[in-house]
């Protein structure tokens, strides 16, 4: 039996409810499905921070680092709003993401058929909407120097965030792009603002000299960001794939959860470089949404997107490719059988908590392997 070493980190708020359910599925896959999956639990976020005062201790990251897979839940919460910046919750995803090289981060945003109603946009804009989004994490602005906030002397501060990007950057997230458009719909389309940054008009060249290189075969357009963010709620289904910087890619996305119906329902990869030697990559699979405060504790949140993460783990990570398929189909089976989440319950639905859509989902993963 293989081993395949997990590592789980809840974090907070929705967090722990969200991993709770997966704890279930890994549970059932070991004891039935002989999955040998092998599991080890840390703290990130605000939890690492009571524990010992940083937002990832380094015996933490050395796990993560030794781990197969990383499943993470979320950070963050107005507990820590009076923390030290190095060490607020957030800082434990970032650090996660850059030590472990995490530089691809693949957001599917998909509409459940289901969930065509559920959407805040109208039926027809959404219904059969299957986009990825592929997001830059290691780079942009989230990591540039200077990053700082400086006392001008004269009771005025100044705040600098440094956007920064190096063409190798923009190659490899181009490449992961283009690689996964011709898997789907060979469409990709790249977004940027090189009409008021450099750095824009250094993505631009470097995404078309890719494209013209290695990838001519694949349909390629440009778009600027802010329109493109226009053109995902105007007309959703004209996309296929979305290449973006970290912070473009961080808005969008959360903009693309919507058109699925909640942002409850997005699952993300982040995948580093394969290794030469092994084709193994790094990898962490986080939901979209964060820790949602305003409902953590009441047993309400989506599990969905935390569930839809693990199976993004099975397909990328362990090539577990039927099991994938299986787990997307049983989350897409109990959303036709009428089951909702608060975030997701439209007329004709019925209402059940995070552990009882949990609990579904894993009835109909057995179900489906009969
Ligand atoms: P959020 O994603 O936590 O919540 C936004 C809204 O969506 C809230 O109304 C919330 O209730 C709802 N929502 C989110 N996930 C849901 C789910 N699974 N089921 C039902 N409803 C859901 O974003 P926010 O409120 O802007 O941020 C809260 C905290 O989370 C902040 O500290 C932020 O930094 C952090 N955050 C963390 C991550 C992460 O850990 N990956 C991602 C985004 C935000
Ligand atoms: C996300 C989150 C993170 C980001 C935060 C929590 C650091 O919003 O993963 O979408 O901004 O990347
Ligand atoms: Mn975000």
């Amino acid at each position: 039996m293989a081993t395949r070493k997990l590592l789980l980190l809840p974090g907070d708020g929705i967090g722990p409810e969200a991993m709770a359910e997966v704890s279930k599925l890994i549970a059932v896959m070991n004891a039935e499905f002989d999955a040998g999956f092998e599991t080890e639990s840390g703290l990130v976020g605000g939890a690492a921070y009571d524990a010992h005062g940083q937002a990832i201790s380094d015996a933490d990251m050395e796990r993560a680092l030794a781990a197969d897979a990383v499943l993470f839940g979320a950070v963050g919460g107005p507990k820590w709003d009076g923390v030290p910046y190095e060490v607020r919750p957030e800082a434990g995803l970032l650090r996660l993401r850059k030590e472990l090289e995490l530089f691809a981060n693949l957001r599917p945003a998909i509409c459940y058929p289901a969930l065509a109603a559920s959407s805040s946009l109208k039926k027809e804009l959404v219904e059969g909407l299957d986009i990825l989004i592929v997001r830059e994490l290691t780079g942009g602005v989230y990591f540039g120097e200077p990053k700082e906030i400086v006392d001008l002397g004269n009771g005025q501060k100044r705040a600098v965030d440094t956007q920064v990007y190096d063409t190798f950057e923009i190659e490899r997230i181009a490449g992961v792009a283009f690689e996964l458009a011709r898997t789907r719909r060979n469409k990709v389309c790249s977004m940027e603002k090189h009409n008021v940054m450099k750095s824009g008009v250094l993505w631009k060249e470097v995404v078309a000299a890719t494209h013209q290189a290695k990838y001519a075969d694949v349909e390629l357009t440009h778009m600027l960001a802010d329109a493109g963010g226009m053109q995902l709620v105007r007309q959703p289904k004209q996309f296929d794939v979305i290449v973006t910087d970290n912070l473009f890619g961080d808005m969008l996305s959360d903009v693309a959860a919507m058109l699925t119906g909640s942002l409850g329902m997005l699952p993300s990869a982040s995948l580093g470089a394969p290794d030469p030697a092994t084709g193994k990559r790094r990898a962490l699979y986080e939901p979209v949404h964060g820790s949602a405060p305003d409902i953590a504790g009441q047993g309400i949140a989506n599990p969905i997107a935390m569930i839809a993460s693990f199976a993004m783990c099975l397909r990328y990570s362990f090539n577990m490719i039927e099991e994938a398929d299986r787990l997307e189909g049983a989350i897409a089976a109990v959303l036709e059988d009428g089951l909702r989440t608060r975030d997701i319950l439209s007329e004709g639905g019925r209402e059940v908590s995070t552990s009882a859509m949990g609990s579904a989902i894993v009835e109909k993963f057995r179900a489906l392997a009969a």
